[in-house]
C-alpha cells in the first residue's frame, strides 16, 4: 500500500501551512493504513471522517489567511480546496453505501493531489504571504 512520504521540498516556509501539511500527511497515511489488510469497514469510515475533518479545518485556516492579506488568487486556490472536499465526501458516501473502492487508484489520487497542490498552489500563496509580511510596516500606520 502506498504511503505518502514527506519530502523536504514540500516545506513552504509558512509555519502555519507546514504544520498543517505534516498533520494532513499523517491523516492521509492513517487512511491508507485503514484500507490495508482486512479493510474493516468501521476503521476505514473513521479514517475517512478524520481525513475530511482535518482537510476542512486546514483549508479554512489557509482561506482565512487569504482573506486577511486579500490574496489575489484566492478564488482559484479555494476552488481547488472545494473540489477536493467534494471528491472526499463523494468517496465517503460511496464507501458508506457499501461500494467497492479501487484502493491503489484512490491512494495515487490523494497522494498526487496533495503533492501537486502543495508544490504549485500552496507555494505561490506562501511566497505571497512572505512578501506581504516582509513589506509590512514595522509600526502601525494609525
Ligand atoms: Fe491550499
Amino acid at each position: 500500500m502506498a504511503q505518502f512520504s514527506w519530502t523536504d521540498d514540500l516545506y513552504t516556509g509558512s509555519s502555519l501551512m507546514d504544520g498543517d501539511h505534516r498533520k494532513l500527511v499523517d491523516f492521509v497515511n492513517a487512511f491508507f493504513q485503514s484500507m490495508q489488510g482486512g479493510r474493516d469497514k468501521g476503521s476505514v469510515s473513521k479514517a475517512m471522517n478524520d481525513l475530511i475533518a482535518c482537510t476542512g479545518e486546514h483549508f479554512m485556516r489557509e482561506e482565512a489567511e487569504m482573506e486577511r492579506i486579500q490574496y489575489v488568487a484566492a478564488i482559484a486556490h479555494k476552488a481547488e480546496h472545494t473540489k477536493l472536499q467534494k471528491q472526499l465526501v463523494e468517496l465517503k458516501e460511496m464507501l458508506d453505501a457499501g461500494g467497492r473502492m479501487n484502493v491503489p487508484a484512490v491512494a495515487d489520487f490523494l497522494s498526487g493531489w496533495l503533492r501537486d497542490h502543495i508544490l504549485t498552489t500552496d507555494m505561490k500563496f506562501a511566497a505571497t504571504l512572505k512578501q506581504q509580511s516582509s513589506s509590512a510596516p514595522a509600526t502601525p500606520l494609525h
